[in-house]
């Protein structure tokens, strides 16, 4: 049983961006006793202690957490949640009283399995294109199926593909090569043996995001997440080059939709298919001519959506996480500054491909008041280097969202290092809404 505290200490999984806006909000709760991070970047180090343990390393997170009293434990990414690091710490008796913010290894499935995802949107009446999923002995089923399909046709892998395993399709013949290369050329490994193939939704897209305690829940704001590479959303997928929140193109309105067809039935769902669900909920959502159709669920916040919306934030996350384990929560729109959040990601040169390493980072009085959020950054003997793909993020908060932009974009040029690379369009295609 966790046992209620004034103060906890916390431990944050991950080295992204997205762990170090977590590092940075929670230590600034007067209800976080101590905190860490494993295994950090050189950002988390400012404001938490990093530890070198894999986040794959559940025997070694849980001698951790009993040797320093963690009563909290944090996963950033899905990784360690599709493990079933929260089955690991419910069934391990000394473990008991430490709470894992994040769904069971079978909640974890809505984002470890596309199929899975589906099936129980389908079965909860939760608005989402229609799909069909097929294994490799039904090769010839899906061609023929995607026959009899109109263009653009989407193919997506079943597992997790690290944001690859989506295909979007302009022809038939794309497609079947797509769904060949997954089931038959092994592309994705194990997470390509099923496939869906589904039908492409026209709209725009958004990040929605709930912390839930199975019961309740509390809204964050959303986001818009600018995913490729290219200005001007061309290029290869990333895992997200800048963020935007709260976004003009959702209103009362739409996240009343939001809350009463997906959110609502799918935690009823959830209850029902016995699934214990205490932690975020992210929902990518298009908003097709005004009603929201799901895209996918993930089951940790976004990256770099995190870096936008914890700013925002007027509310205290150590006592949101408690009420969470606690089944505490009371369900509202969290309070939020009444400003617009503008995230922009510093990439190392070759990202999303093999990125360059080991370059010095110059950090200057120019970033003003923006904040500037670690990703892939590596202190070596006292000086700062480039250790990852998405290197840095810097988010601005202002009345506006062209202020927010401008600030960003100044800020975004104030860091420096050989091969720095980012977009200066974020937010640009939301200035005419
Ligand atoms: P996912 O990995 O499911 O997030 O898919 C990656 C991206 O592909 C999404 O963020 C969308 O931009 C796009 N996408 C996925 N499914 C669809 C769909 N059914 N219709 C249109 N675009 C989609
Ligand atoms: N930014 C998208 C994600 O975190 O999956």
């Amino acid at each position: 049983m966790f046992l209620k505290k004034n103060r906890y200490n916390i431990l944050i999984l991950g080295n992204g961006g997205r762990e170090n806006a977590f590092a940075w909000s929670i230590s600034q709760s007067t209800r976080c006793a101590a905190l860490f991070v494993a295994p950090g970047n050189a950002g988390t180090a400012q404001y938490a202690h990093n530890i070198n343990i894999s986040i794959s390393n559940f025997e070694e997170i849980a001698r951790f957490c009993l040797d320093n009293g963690v009563d909290l434990v944090l996963p950033g990414s899905e990784q360690p949640l599709v493990e079933g690091i929260t089955n690991y710490f419910a069934t391990h008796k000394e473990l008991e009283r430490i709470s894992i913010i994040g769904p069971d290894q079978l909640g974890a499935r809505l984002e470890g399995s596309k199929d899975f995802s589906k099936a129980i949107m389908r079965k909860y009446n939760i608005p989402t294109a229609e799909a069909r999923s097929f294994s490799a002995i039904e090769i010839e089923l899906a061609n023929n199926y995607i026959n009899t399909q109109s263009l653009p046709i989407v193919i997506k892998a079943d597992g997790l593909a690290a944001g690859k395993g989506v295909i979007i399709a302009q022809t038939h013949q794309e497609a079947q090569q797509a769904i060949e290369n997954m089931l038959l050329g092994n592309q994705f490994g194990e997470s390509g043996h099923t496939v869906l193939i589904e039908q492409f939704l026209t709209g725009i897209e958004l990040s929605y995001f709930v912390l839930t305690d199975g019961t309740n829940y509390v809204s964050l704001p959303e986001a818009k997440d600018y995913k490729r590479i290219g200005e001007g959303d061309t290029g290869l997928n990333t895992g997200g080059m800048g963020a935007i929140s709260p976004v003009p193109f959702a209103d009362q309105e739409f996240k009343h939709k939001i809350h009463t067809q997906i959110v609502e039935p799918l935690l009823a769902g959830l209850h029902q298919e016995g699934i214990n669900y205490k932690g975020f909920l992210f929902i990518g959502i298009m908003n097709c001519g005004g009603e929201p159709f799901v895209i996918e669920f993930n089951v940790r916040m976004g990256d770099p959506e995190t870096q936008a919306v914890l700013p925002l934030l007027d509310t205290d996350l150590v006592t949101l996480f408690e009420q969470t384990v606690t089944q505490g929560l009371e369900t509202r729109i969290l309070p939020v500054k009444k400003e617009v959040a503008c995230t922009i990601v510093l990439a190392a040169e070759g990202y999303p491909g093999e990125p360059k390493k080991g370059d010095d980072i110059h950090l200057s009085d120019e970033i003003g008041q923006s904040l500037v959020f670690h990703a892939g950054t590596i202190k070596q003997n006292g000086v700062l280097k480039t250790n990852g793909g998405r290197v840095m993020a810097v988010t601005s908060l202002a009345a506006n969202l062209p202020d927010a932009v401008a600030q960003s974009l100044h800020a975004a040029n104030a860091i420096t290092w050989d091969g720095k690379y980012f977009r200066s369009d974020i937010g640009k295609d939301l200035l005419s809404l």
